[in-house]
């Protein structure tokens, strides 16, 4: 009974269990003990040496250890079990998640689509047109003469090709949405109503109030009975549905080569409402955009009869009309792209 030695693989036990530092090394020590070719199954094999009164005693002490050691494998294996618990991410499901930031549409592209859809309901068609023009369609068949200062390089930039069709026009960044309308008026047949959003550009020196680069949306009308008083109904409901039901709006005459006869349109301030403050510099109103009824000679020049045809036309700056809607005062925040600002829309 000597060489049994259930003491010393008794004492070893609790050192062996101590060293335990993970599941795997458990794993491998139940291997170990319990086994089929553990130590506790070799201590079984030998017991048939052994008398019958022996091998009871060895017995009952092989069983006890085989109940410590379960037990002590049980514990360990919570213990380690219970560690790892506590040094893995602790996952809340409970919190809510991470938002991911939404895309916002540019409030000049807003503005367009605002100004777009309110004539849309009044029964107009948007197109557009191209940004590089001919010299004809910007100027000359809109009955801006020759020697019209805006014609002027410093009005407009002009390319340094000029178009391949036959005429070899001069070509040109357009300085208006108005070259739209002869675009329309060749190809379509009226009656027609159109708007025309798109950009546009003038070489002035970048401040506050002035880009080389803005927004305009065009807009004209041609039938048979159109009066001027069509043309005031039309931009009071505009303005009305823009800047509020309370609006008032005045026509001050003005000159445009292509519309005759010619007005601006002014808005009362919508900061004093008329009062007079800095915004509208003490008047009380605030001008939005140029209108009038189509000339004569611009219809001539598009091949439509103007003893038949009567239209109206305006043209506003989208960058203006955002700017007063919301209250913004530099025309440079549009094209900065600074988020902070950007994200208010
Ligand atoms: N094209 C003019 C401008 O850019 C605006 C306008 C359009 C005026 C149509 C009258 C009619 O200032």
């Amino acid at each position: 009974m000597d060489d049994f030695k259930i003491d010393e693989i008794e004492k070893k036990i609790d050192e062996a269990f101590q060293k335990v530092s993970s599941l795997e090394d458990l794993e491998r020590l139940r291997i170990f003990y319990l086994g089929r070719k553990g130590v506790l199954s070799k201590l079984t094999g030998r017991l048939p040496k052994f008398s019958l009164e022996e091998r009871r005693k060895m017995g009952i002490q092989i069983n006890f250890l085989k109940q410590r050691i379960e037990d002590l494998l049980q514990d360990k294996e919570k213990q380690l079990k219970e560690s790892l618990k506590s040094t893995q991410p602790i996952i809340d499901m409970g919190l809510p998640g991470i938002t991911q930031p939404i895309g916002y549409m540019h409030p000049l592209t807003q503005v367009i689509e605002e100004i777009c859809g309110i004539f849309i309901r009044m029964g107009f068609s948007v197109i557009e047109g191209p940004e590089i023009e001919t010299e004809y369609n910007n100027f000359t068949a809109l009955n801006i003469a020759l020697e019209h200062p805006s014609r002027d390089v410093f009005d407009t930039f002009y390319l340094k090709v000029s178009s391949s069709n036959s005429k070899h026009q001069k070509l040109l960044l357009r300085s208006h949405t108005s070259p739209v309308q002869i675009r329309v008026m060749m190809k379509e047949k009226p009656p027609l109503a159109i708007v025309v959003p798109g950009k546009v550009y003038r070489p002035d020196a970048v401040d506050a109030s002035h880009s080389f680069m803005f927004h305009q949306v065009e807009g004209f009308l041609v039938d048979r009975e159109v009066k001027f008083s069509d043309l005031k109904g039309v931009l009071y409901k505009f303005a009305q549905s823009i800047f509020g039901e309370n609006i008032k709006i005045r026509f001050r005459p003005h000159y445009f080569p292509f519309t005759e006869p010619s007005a601006e349109v002014d808005i009362s301030c919508i900061i004093c409402k008329g009062e007079g403050c800095s915004v509208c510099s003490k008047k009380g109103w605030l001008e939005i955009l140029g209108c009038g009824m189509i000339h004569p000679q611009v219809l001539r020049n598009v091949g439509i009869n103007p003893k038949v045809w009567k239209g109206f036309a305006f043209g506003m700056g989208v960058e203006r009309i955002t700017m007063l809607k919301y209250g913004i005062n530099d025309i440079r925040l549009f094209f900065d792209n600074d988020l902070r600002f950007l994200e208010q829309f």
